[in-house]
């Protein structure tokens, strides 16, 4: 059955090239069986592998996923903690396979208010993947869309006072390169697990145009054909960024 959605996607084509995902649910998965919401997030990592699979399966080049929000960093801190050393076991534990699947990851985001031995991890993974072809993995951490808007006017003042640029030479493609996702093209896809219908200050700018997908699944039951379902669902919508469909 699954195998005949990854047929179908394959056989429409056409995309989507680059998929994010605001991976949401873990909290209600584990109240749903009377466990504490840390068990949550590690049924969740193993979903990000499922996407990760899936997404390689489906020819998608670039996958972002929204981890850890700086929102997030208000959370009571025994959560905090655990999702921290989840962070780390998943770096120790996909690493190689990551690797040897032709996966390239970024972490995007103030990586500067990890720990140190988190910093450390999500380094690590970052310089050992570096250079794999078939697939980028965006892993959004202490991620917020307006912090990333407001670095980048930080950034385009400083060569402004610099005298690198004027003022007049700011337009959308300057602002997009100072974006953590500079080397990509804008998400054509978000998928939201959870039935939530909010970006929750995911991608604000990268979006714009991005056709939205909201699942009823919990992130942690997401599997590679949940993936499929919304590509495929995604291939049958009409695109028209502004202008009158031929
Ligand atoms: C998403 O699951 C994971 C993170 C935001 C870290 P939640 O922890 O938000 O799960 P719910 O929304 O409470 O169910
Ligand atoms: C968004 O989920 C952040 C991540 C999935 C990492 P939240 O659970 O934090 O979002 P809200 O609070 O419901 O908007
Ligand atoms: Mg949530």
């Amino acid at each position: 059955m699954s195998e005949e959605l990854l047929h179908q996607v394959t056989l429409n084509g056409a995309g989507p090239v680059h998929i994010a995902v605001i991976m949401d649910g873990n909290g209600r998965w584990a109240r749903g069986r009377a466990l504490p919401r840390p068990l949550g997030h590690q049924a969740g990592m193993r979903a990000v592998r499922e996407a990760v699979e899936g997404a390689l399966a489906a020819g998608v080049e670039v996958l972002t996923l929204f981890a850890f929000s700086q929102e997030n960093w208000q959370r009571p801190a025994d959560e905090i903690g655990a999702l921290m050393a989840l962070l780390e076991e998943y770096i120790a534990r996909e690493m190689a396979d990551l690797k040897q699947q032709g996966v390239t990851v970024r972490f995007l985001g103030d990586l500067e208010r990890l720990p140190q031995a988190q910093r450390a991890a999500v380094e690590r993974l970052m310089a050992h993947t570096e250079g794999g072809t078939r697939l980028a993995l965006n892993i959004c951490i202490s991620y917020g869309a307006r912090a990333e808007l407001t670095r980048a006017a930080r950034l385009l003042a400083e060569e402004v006072r610099a005298g690198r640029m004027a003022a007049s030479d700011i337009d959308e493609e300057q602002v997009a390169r100072r974006l953590y996702t500079s080397a990509f093209p804008d998400p054509d896809l978000l998928i939201r697990t959870s039935g939530e219908l909010r970006l929750s200050n995911f991608l604000l700018w990268q979006l714009a145009y991005a056709e939205i997908y909201v699942t009823p699944v919990l992130w942690p039951d997401f599997q590679r054909q949940h993936l499929w379902e919304a590509i495929l669902e995604y291939q049958r919508r009409d695109r028209r960024f502004g202008k009158v469909t031929a």
